[in-house]
């Protein structure tokens, strides 16, 4: 590490397994950047001070947010991008030449670049189906509706915040909330955006979402294949994919809103999962 060395961090709690370290030290290794990216566990009454601190520095250029502060992180920056304000929350933070903290929200783009670009799914004229209605779903539904889907339904365990989700965003495109014992399938996409598979648990809906053109997206990432995508598979759906794609994809997005180039991420896509 030099004086010209750049810094930036991922600030979370519990912060030890996040992989972004790995992921932004192997873009900037290629990108020929001099970084060094940090874990940060900031207490949970603290982030701002933690946010403040960091920012103090020279040559610390930028933060990305993650659980349970990106809530915490969007009331605290002064400049928001759009698609952060729709979504309330900001994962990537950085200091402008005016010393404004700015906030973006990277995660959507991640999620709809991975599905699209390193997939090849086709979003467009599609029938989606989004499983949950917390801060995870709502980060990621406006790059989704972007891409024009004929028809988003929204059912989540708690149904009134499938509802509020559809409205929130119902200038946007066709959107609209169904309960989960309602849901009338198949669908052409299906994406899981709760944290059942965190618990190795299912959301209650029923197989007749699935059919065998169904892909399907959960965006947890595990080592094995999640819950959610063992029973997708198990009742034939076409494929499914986890949410290593969209990490890496949003971190990307995070490197060139930083450094101002965007990484390759083929290669660290692979490795990542070979180990
Ligand atoms: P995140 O930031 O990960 O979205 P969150 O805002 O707490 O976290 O939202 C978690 C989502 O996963 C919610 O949609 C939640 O459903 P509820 O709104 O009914 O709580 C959903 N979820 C979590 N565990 C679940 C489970 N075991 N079955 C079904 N849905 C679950």
């Amino acid at each position: 590490m030099s004086g010209n060395t750049k810094i930036c961090a991922v600030v979370g709690n519990p912060i030890k397994h996040s992989k972004s370290p790995d992921i932004h030290h192997a873009f900037a290794r290629a990108e020929h950047i001099d970084l060094e990216y940090l874990r940060i566990e900031s207490p949970l009454d603290g982030f701002d001070a933690t946010v403040r601190t960091f920012f103090s520095r020279p040559m610390h250029v930028g933060l990305n947010v993650t659980v349970p502060f990106k809530e915490e992180a969007f009331a605290l920056a002064d400049v928001l991008t759009d698609r952060a304000c729709l979504a309330g929350a900001v994962n990537t933070l950085w200091r402008d030449a005016q010393g404004r903290l700015n906030g973006d929200t990277t995660d959507g783009a991640g999620l709809v670049r991975d599905m699209c670009v390193n997939n090849e799914w086709v979003l467009r004229n599609k029938k989606v189906l989004i499983v949950g209605a917390g801060g995870a779903v709502k980060g990621v539904l406006q790059p989704i509706l972007n891409e024009k889907p004929a028809d988003i339904v929204i059912c989540n365990r708690t149904a009134e915040k499938a509802e509020q989700l559809a409205v929130h965003f119902s200038a946007l495109g066709n959107i609209r909330a169904v309960a989960c014992s309602e849901l009338v399938g198949p669908f052409d996409i299906v994406i899981n955006g709760t944290s059942a598979s965190l618990a190795g648990t299912l959301p209650p809906i029923s197989e007749r979402v699935i059919a065998g053109h169904t892909a399907v997206y959960d965006m947890m990432y595990a080592p094995q294949t999640t819950a959610f995508n063992a029973w997708a598979l198990e009742h034939g759906a076409a494929a499914a994919l986890d949410g290593l794609g969209m990490l890496v994809e949003q971190a990307a997005e995070a490197f060139a809103l930083w450094h101002g180039v965007r990484p390759e991420t083929g290669e660290i896509l692979l490795n990542l999962r070979k180990a």
